[in-house]
């Protein structure tokens, strides 16, 4: 990908679907043999590797005009390597398949290369239920001829291990209960999704979810909600061009800490029902910023703001405090000239006066999204190697921004 340098982004960009919502969507869509639709879906290659992943254990899924349509029980138990070890979100096939097929077999899952990323937790839920795990060559692999509603304490608020346990929940006998619960507007999601087809799940959104086991799923039709990290890159990217963007198809409410933290940095956020207007006049304020667990600073929000913050006036500091390795754009971004010094988990961003255009590389999605921004804050061309990482959770992202001013070529 080609950046052609500096620009003010103005204009009106709509935000799609989200993807980390859609993923657990789709895979606990294989609760069901009934037929599921799922509109508005984007054509992210994430996106596209789960449908294939679906369609490689027997469900039929057929994508026209942003509709996936699923017909059809799933007739496999262990989703295929090749496609595996492309997306980590290829775990969440897990819980559904175990709770339909009574066994599971799965590789050890890949995606973005941001830390060791374990799935005790998922497993640990799986345990309560009633699975046995076991590891074979490399493989998990899970069976239980009967799924059974339990208490589970998760260590930490995981995303996924919340998600993955509550859609085994579904249909256990008796009723789960998941504390400590992750609270990301993607748990909710994909419950409401989970009740449009029958199952009974409450005080989802809250750290304690109740799954009441049912019998059986029935067919639906649902509209994921519009993704949070994709508004809130192009919020930021707005601010670091001292742009003028009227951002469609969000929910405020879900970037709360992400407006809370572009305020304090002198951008203006203006929330209006479903849009968002960012615009900036005066110099960025350095921050403090610490990833959290939703309600918290989104850690998919780290690097873009890494980025933004290089040219601020004074030093910011950023804690990630969610995954152990996510700093691999600090050594992009030192190559386009920003000041950033790491130690552990915290990284000292010392505002610069200019960022200028080079040769960087795309170590994984949203690393990828800031090296975009960086670029288009900078003095001469960029060049992203890797920006295929960009394509996994982006839909339309060069002509997006090309639309309000940038001047983006795709590889
Ligand atoms: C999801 C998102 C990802 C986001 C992350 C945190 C999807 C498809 N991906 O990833 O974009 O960055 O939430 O908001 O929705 N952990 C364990 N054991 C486990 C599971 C997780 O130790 O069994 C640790 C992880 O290593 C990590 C932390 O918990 O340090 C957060 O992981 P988790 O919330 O599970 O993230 P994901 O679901 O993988």
């Amino acid at each position: 990908m080609l950046i052609a340098g500096k620009a003010r982004l103005v204009g009106e960009i709509e935000v799609s679907s989200s993807k980390n919502a859609i993923l657990p969507i789709l895979a606990s869509s294989l609760l069901s043999d009934e037929n599921k639709t799922i509109l508005n879906v984007p054509d992210i290659r994430d996106v596209t590797v789960i449908t294939e992943l679906i369609r490689h254990l027997g469900v039929k899924a057929d994508y026209k005009d942003g509709s996936l349509h699923f017909s059809g029980g799933a007739t496999g138990q262990t989703p295929p390597y090749e496609l595996v070890r492309l997306i980590r979100a290829s775990f969440l096939v897990m819980g559904p398949l175990l709770a339909t097929k009574g066994a599971v077999r799965v590789s050890l899952p890949g995606g973005c290369a941001i830390g060791t990323r374990p799935i005790d937790l998922h497993l640990k839920g799986f345990e309560a239920l009633g699975a046995r795990i076991s590891l074979t060559r490399g493989d998990v692999v899970a069976k239980a001829p009967r799924l059974y509603g339990n208490h589970v304490y998760l260590d930490f608020p995981s995303v996924g291990a919340t998600e993955n346990i509550m859609m085994a929940a579904t249909l256990a006998e008796g009723t789960t209960y998941i504390e400590n619960a992750a609270l990301e507007p993607e748990i909710v999601d994909l419950a409401n999704f989970m009740n449009s087809m029958g199952a009974r799940i409450t005080g989802a959104g809250s750290n304690v979810i109740k799954i009441e086991g049912v019998k059986k799923l029935h067919s639906t039709v649902y509209t994921p909600i519009p993704d949070r990290i994709e508004a809130g890159t192009y919020m930021v990217a707005a601010a670091a061009t001292a742009g003028d963007v009227l951002i469609k198809n969000v929910i405020p409410e879900h970037l709360k800490a992400v407006t809370a933290k572009l305020l304090e940095s002198n951008a203006v956020v203006e929330e209006q029902d479903d849009h968002i207007r960012v615009y900036r006049q005066q110099d960025i304020k350095p921050v403090y910023i610490k990833t959290l667990p939703y309600p918290g600073f989104p850690t998919d929000m780290q690097a873009q703001f890494m980025a933004y913050l290089s040219l601020g006036r004074g030093s910011s500091v950023i804690t990630e405090s969610v995954f152990e390795n996510r700093f691999m754009h600090v050594a992009e971004l030192l190559r386009m000239g920003a000041k950033i010094k790491t130690e552990g988990r915290t990284a000292v961003i010392k505002g610069c006066r200019e960022l200028t255009g080079a040769r960087v590389r795309a170590t994984d999605l949203r690393a990828g999204a800031a090296l975009m921004i960086a670029g288009l804050m900078a003095r001469g061309p960029t060049i992203i190697m890797n920006s295929e990482h960009i394509d996994r959770g982006y839909e339309n992202i060069v002509a997006k921004l090309n639309g309000l001013g940038a001047n983006i070529q795709p590889s």
